[in-house]
């Protein structure tokens, strides 16, 4: 059969695999390569272990890979036999050099722009899947328009909004695809290539085009807001804990204000993943370099309100025990950012394991989907770890708990079985508030739960 579309993706990871398995799920007649500098990451999308954990992944995948989907390393032919290109390779913090901690790392992306100029033989459209600080269309244009041999680029940026642990539903049925082109004659014709893939099955009122600026700002400025709900009620959880009010209530009671709504209420211990802190550092990295001091200090509150509330959990497991950890059990339930992932990049539990290992706790960690993640990141940790996937087994002989992430399966635990297999007095910390903390008071361990009263027994 021949294909009305070759598509091309450089970059394989969260966002590049499951974006591209959808497009080629709802494009059966187009054609869809996703490459990557990552051989074994290729090998991985090609076998029947997929690289990353997703919810339907699996599925959609299996359906559409060697019919419409390939993964390849071959990414100089895919350059050349692709005149769309999604470029969705990783924009990590730059850890060296001016603007180290909180700038963006553009070297992946620069590299790739040199490599599609190095490979292209005909002009292309490049649309920018990564979330980048806004004017990087214009250094792209810069790289890649610079060699004047009559092939020419046109740069599009289409943000992704999937959350992980939902992406399969959140690309099916996104709350809206954002598209920004340049204004002109090319930048609009380049622009309707690509709302044209995503009519496939996206409806035309939820495809809102813009400015090629405001739609690289808008990812940006997305996360700072998501991540301010959250460190907004966890702020105030610190609140409610000196003044006896409840956290859950008082969010009930505000999410119920419709100019305010219901979600990203949910106080715990912080947010994580590889996309929030690193956005918003780039955010206020932005605003500094463009001399907006204020707005800046403003942004970084919520990354510092975040480091506090991470801090503050291990303040009081520290305290609850009797101010030392030392030698002391404690089992983390959950080492993923969130449920339904195994991703662990900037995960709390990270920050946490770290913090209980230098006051010298033995940590026990178990999560049904992150443990290999977990390995990789504590591996040059000192300190004793012990890793169990089994959280009946991870929990016997501990002298404490501290949920990580919010899994389901943490819910339906028998804790009646757990308390009697642990070390008394039993601890328990829910850093996602998922628990039924009267319940486990009543079973007799002492409960620590977000932004509420603890229930203890002494
Ligand atoms: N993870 C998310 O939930 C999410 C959501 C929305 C947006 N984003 C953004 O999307 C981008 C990608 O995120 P991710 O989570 O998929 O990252 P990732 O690290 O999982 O994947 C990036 C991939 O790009 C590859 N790569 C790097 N340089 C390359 C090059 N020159 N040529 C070919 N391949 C190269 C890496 O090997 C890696 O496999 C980031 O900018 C991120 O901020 C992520």
């Amino acid at each position: 059969m021949t294909m009305k579309k070759n598509i091309l993706c450089i970059g394989a990871g969260y966002v590049g695999g499951p974006t591209m398995a959808m497009i080629a799920h709802k494009c059966p007649k187009y054609k869809i390569t996703v490459v990557d500098i990552n051989p074994q990451r290729i090998a991985e999308w090609n076998s029947d272990t997929l690289p990353i954990y997703e919810p339907g992944l699996d599925e959609l995948v299996l359906a559409t890979r060697g019919k419409n989907l390939f993964f390849s390393a071959d990414i100089a032919a895919g350059i050349r036999d692709n005149d769309i290109i999604f470029v969705s390779v990783n924009t990590p913090t730059k850890t060296f050099g001016a603007g180290a901690g909180m700038a963006a790392d553009l070297q992946f992306w620069e590299a790739t722009a040199r490599q599609i100029l190095q490979y292209s033989q005909s002009s292309k459209i490049v649309i920018e899947k990564s979330t980048l600080p806004v004017k990087t269309a214009l250094t792209m244009e810069q790289i890649l328009n610079s060699a004047h041999n009559g092939i020419f680029f046109d740069v599009l940026s289409n943000p992704e909004f999937m959350a992980e642990g939902t992406a399969i539903q959140d690309l099916e049925n996104p709350d809206r695809i954002l598209i920004g082109s340049r204004e002109t004659e090319r930048g609009l014709t380049a622009r309707q290539v690509l709302v044209d893939i995503y009519t496939h099955w996206i409806p035309p009122e939820k495809i809102v085009t813009s400015n090629i600026w405001s739609s690289e700002l808008s990812k940006l400025v997305a996360n700072a807001f998501l991540a301010q709900r959250i460190s907004s009620i966890n702020a105030i959880s610190a609140l409610c804990e000196k003044a006896e009010a409840n956290i859950g209530e008082v969010a009930r009671a505000v999410g119920m204000d419709s100019r305010i709504g219901a979600k990203f209420l949910n106080a715990s211990v912080g947010f994580g993943g590889s996309c929030f802190k690193k956005d918003i550092l780039n955010l206020v990295y932005l605003c500094r370099s463009y001399g907006l001091d204020e707005v800046a200090d403003y942004w970084e509150g919520v990354v510092k309100i975040n480091e506090y509330q991470q801090n503050r959990f291990t303040m009081t497991m520290l305290k609850a025990m009797f101010n030392t950890l030392a030698a002391k059990k404690i089992c983390l339930l959950g080492f993923a950012f969130k449920a339904n992932t195994g991703d662990t990049r900037e995960s709390p539990a990270l920050f946490i394991a770290r913090r209980l290992l230098e006051e010298k706790a033995e940590v026990v960690i178990s999560d049904p989907k992150a443990l290999q993640n977990a390995t990789i990141d504590l591996k040059d940790v000192r300190g004793s770890i012990r890793y169990v996937e089994d959280p009946y087994e991870a929990t016997a002989g501990c002298h404490a708990i501290a949920v990580m992430t919010e899994w389901d399966l943490y819910r339906n635990l028998d804790f009646k079985r757990i308390y009697r297999t642990m070390s008394q007095p039993a601890f328990i910390f829910d850093g996602r508030n998922i628990l039924d903390h009267r319940r486990l008071f009543d079973i007799g361990f002492n409960v620590y739960p977000i932004g509420k009263p603890p229930l203890t027994h002494f």
